[in-house]
């Protein structure tokens, strides 16, 4: 449906439509033991000897937290009209629970300020993965009591930001932090048990709840509330049966297991059933789903590759436990599909971005369309979408990036289809505004618009961030 051919077409955005770009707090701000911050399991993560790449952390990381001014000098410069950042729990409440930082809410508060300065509308997520240490000791995100030390939490920030910054999003990315955290354990905490994941999966989903609920009494009435959802666009390997009850159950498992609660408060049956032999879904208790169905006023989308699935098989079994547990997207070979051993995620045909990615622009109309289509009203935000690819700095200082314009100016070209065909898209915050800290990947993936140095700090406009000022300039492509 989608292609080069569209892409390069003229494509204008409705009029209001929000140009951002987006980062997370353990990924830039370095910093990890200045005014009071605490550690997250982010931290403790990074610093285990095998759970990073090249042994990387987010110690210094970009060094944002020390050079925001120049960097929000660099958003206007590419002529941001939005900017989507996290707030570092472990500034603001660093044994977790109890006593407020002053000085980290200073931080985030001069950002804020920095950004209306230049005109810039900030977009707060207040958890993207930095749990403190603390709460984790007392069982993180498998602990229930967590989610209501996110709702203290939210509250605090709420409070101090509401008069200034029109949406927040309580969670990104919970099947990240449930599944890749506690199923297959290549996020932090490291912790591999799918019984564990799934209990996390819904204490993240009470946290969401509750953390609305705190946010509309600290916020102005006008304050909007949202969550992003890395949602998958889940395809079957064969047309076989079982391959295709296999969509369903992976659909289940990472889609549905967030939307359903939050936008209709319930769970789906066939989740519930489907995973019957792994856990009795007791953590579910009275009360909760009423909590965790708080409305919403937009849902974030973050999307970079459609998912290939099969149904589990013995010979699968056989691939996938000798193989990539590490890779939970199945890129390299089979690997179980996190959360659940009836599925696995399989290889997938080129193009590759360097994540090993497939690219596939046309994925992303149809998971907006099915998404209109199932929660029809709901206003939707990109909050994330972008490419890693291994970009090299020339001898004139240039960083030419032709891959990542295609991959962007692609994806941009089949939002621009799914809005044409209906669906309430009101903006798109292009991942990343620097390279950064990519998580088990360490500083070895790059997907800023702007090349950052990792000895030296310099930062330098790439092709593409050239290019995404001309997209905003003109409110679309071509
Ligand atoms: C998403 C994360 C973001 C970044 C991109 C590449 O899953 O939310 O922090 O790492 O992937």
């Amino acid at each position: 449906m989608m292609g080069s051919d569209t892409a390069s077409a003229t494509l204008r955005f409705p009029a209001g439509f929000r140009w951002g770009a987006a980062t997370a707090a353990y990924q830039i701000e370095g910093a990890a033991r200045a005014d009071g911050r605490a550690r997250s399991i982010w931290d403790t993560f990074s610093h285990t000897p095998g759970r990073v790449q090249g042994g990387d952390t987010g110690d210094v990381a970009t060094d944002h937290y020390h050079r925001v001014a120049a960097d929000i000098t660099i958003m206007a410069e590419i002529g941001l009209a939005a900017y989507r950042f996290s707030v570092a729990w472990p500034r603001i409440v660093p044994a977790g629970s109890g006593a407020v930082n002053q000085a980290g809410l200073d931080f985030y508060s001069r950002l804020v300020d920095g950004l209306l300065d230049r005109a810039i509308t900030p977009l707060v997520t207040l958890y993207h993965w930095d749990l403190p240490q603390p709460l984790q000791d007392a069982g993180g995100w498998a602990n229930r009591d967590t989610a209501a030390r996110f709702a203290e939490y939210a509250q605090v920030v709420g409070q101090t930001l509401g008069d200034r910054v029109p949406t927040f999003t309580t969670l990104n990315e919970p099947w990240c932090s449930a599944f890749l955290g506690y199923g297959t354990g290549v996020h932090a905490p490291g912790i591999a048990d799918n019984a564990t994941a799934l209990a996390a999966a819904h204490h993240l989903n009470l946290a969401h709840g509750l953390g609305t609920a705190a946010l509309r009494d600290a916020l102005p009435a006008t304050g909007q509330v949202s969550l992003t959802l890395n949602l998958q666009q889940v395809r079957a390997a064969s047309q076989s049966d079982a391959d295709r009850d296999a969509v369903r159950h992976v659909d289940a498992v990472a889609n549905r297991i967030f939307l359903e609660p939050v936008l209709r408060g319930r769970y789906p049956d066939d989740l519930v059933a489907d995973l019957g032999h792994i856990t009795d879904w007791s953590f579910v208790q009275d009360g909760d789903l009423a909590a965790i169905a708080a409305p919403i006023d937009v849902l974030g989308i973050n999307y970079y590759f459609p998912t290939l699935v099969a149904a589990a098989t013995a010979q699968l079994r056989e691939l996938g436990a000798t193989g990539a547990k590490s890779d939970p997207h199945g890129t390299a070979g089979p690997a179980p599909f996190p959360g659940t051993d009836l599925a696995f995620a399989v290889p997938q045909d080129g193009p590759y971005t360097a994540m090993g990615w497939r690219i596939e622009p046309a994925s992303l109309t149809d998971l907006l369309l099915r998404v209109h289509r199932d929660y029809p009203g709901m206003p939707l935000l990109i909050t994330e979408n972008g490419a890693a690819y291994d970009d090299v700095v020339a001898a004139d200082g240039s960083v030419h990036d032709p891959d990542r314009i295609d991959y962007l100016s692609g994806h941009l070209a089949a939002v621009h289809a799914a809005i044409t065909q209906g669906a309430d898209v009101r903006g798109y915050f292009l991942w990343s505004l620097l390279d950064n800290f990519e998580w088990a990947f360490g500083f070895s993936k790059r997907f800023g618009i702007v090349h950052v140095d990792f000895v030296t700090q310099q930062r330098r406009l790439k092709d593409s961030a050239i290019w995404y000022r001309a997209v905003i300039a003109a409110n679309g492509l071509g």
